[in-house]
């Protein structure tokens, strides 16, 4: 058994990872951290776990990463940027969900961040953790930086045309949607059931912080630089999250076409689903699992492509996917822990 500890265990991302490392058959929650509820028990904190896991939380310090096989961090960005180092000297392996160590380019993190990164030096070391994209990498590494949830959402839903030569990548325009939880359990007025209910909000248009992550990602698989409009809105739903991404086509083709060659681009992978010609990602169906759905329509008449990508926020586009990095890194089956079904209805 692995040992598996969580610094930032009072969290959304936190809580999802107890749920399913809960399930999987080969690690051992070891240590569980909080600064708010330490010395209380997580099933006190989220009674959702009341006979399931009995560990009580305690402050984070290095001594998270001793006798530790994987670390995660489920911190907010800038929390965690200064300790890795310090964890990294253990023999364990660390996958820091936050946005700290994404950016390869140290600038790019000072300009979108506002704060000047501490470890810039580890940005090298470090493998983004996209497995469709990067399992080889991820096999090896001993440091994670999980990807953020729309670049998840919008990355994987892109990746199979950039060397076609078959759109416009100066055309790219990602219309994406969210559920409250992608900003976490921290209260906030935005976040606000009264504020959130019943309305639909963009926010952070032109200037939301996962766009150079999505930039950085898009431009390394087309081998040129590639730029793209990035519009979030928040939705009155908990979680789950829909990219609907417009590009223009450079040719005539079809939805079977198009569903064959991405059905061919992700033949080995797990949890992409490249649905049939006809019909749209919809976050109903990936709920609580690390499915990431796509759905493909040619709009002939504006010889557009429309791309409907669909994943829960909290899953595949934070502790599952992070999970499945683990199982890479530990070499054992990806699928490991994750297979279940979206909850539906
Ligand atoms: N939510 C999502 O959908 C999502 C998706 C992808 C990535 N992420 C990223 O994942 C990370 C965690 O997100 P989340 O949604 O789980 O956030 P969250 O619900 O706000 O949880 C944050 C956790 O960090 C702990 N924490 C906060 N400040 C700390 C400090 N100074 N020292 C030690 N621990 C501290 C909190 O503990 P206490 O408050 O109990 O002390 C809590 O356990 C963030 O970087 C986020 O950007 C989130």
């Amino acid at each position: 058994m692995v040992k598996v500890s969580i610094a930032g265990a009072s969290g959304y991302t936190g809580l999802e990872l107890i749920r399913l490392l809960v399930n999987h058959p080969d690690v051992e929650l070891t240590v569980l951290t909080s600064e708010t509820f330490q010395g209380q028990t997580i099933a006190e904190v989220f009674p959702s776990l009341n006979g399931v896991v009995d560990l009580k939380l305690r402050p984070l310090d290095e001594n998270i990463a001793n006798d530790c096989g994987v670390l995660f961090l489920a911190l907010p960005h800038t929390t965690a940027m200064s300790k890795v180092p310090a964890y990294l000297k253990y023999d364990c392996k660390v996958i820091d969900l936050s946005a700290d160590y994404r950016l390869k380019d140290p600038k790019a993190y000072t300009d979108w961040y506002s704060v000047t990164h501490t470890n810039p030096e580890l940005l090298e070391q470090v493998v983004y953790g996209l497995p469709e994209l990067h399992r080889e990498a991820i096999q090896s590494a001993q440091f994670i930086a999980n990807p953020g949830c729309y670049p998840t959402s919008v990355i994987l839903a892109l990746a199979p045309l950039l060397q076609t030569g078959w759109v416009d990548l100066d055309s790219i325009i990602s219309d994406s949607k969210s559920g409250v939880s992608g900003a976490g359990r921290k209260p906030s007025l935005n976040t606000q059931y009264s504020e959130v209910n019943e309305g639909v909000n963009p926010y952070g248009l032109a200037d939301h912080r996962h766009t150079p992550e999505m930039e950085q990602e898009l431009s390394a698989v087309a081998g040129k630089p590639v730029r793209l409009t990035f519009s979030p809105h928040l939705m009155p739903m908990t979680r789950g999250m829909l990219s609907t991404i417009y590009i223009n086509l450079n040719q005539t083709l079809t939805d079977e076409k198009l569903v064959e060659h991405y059905r061919n681009f992700y033949k080995d992978e797990s949890f992409i689903r490249v649905l049939n010609p006809g019909k749209f990602a919809s976050t109903r169906y990936v709920l609580s699992s690390n499915f990431c759905d796509i759905g493909l329509k040619v709009d002939s008449r504006n010889q557009r492509l429309i791309i409907t990508s669909a994943i829960d926020n909290l899953i595949k586009g934070a502790s599952g996917q992070a999970i499945q990095n683990m199982n890479i890194m530990l070499g054992l089956d990806e699928k490991t822990g994750l297979m279940a079904p979206a909850i539906f209805p």
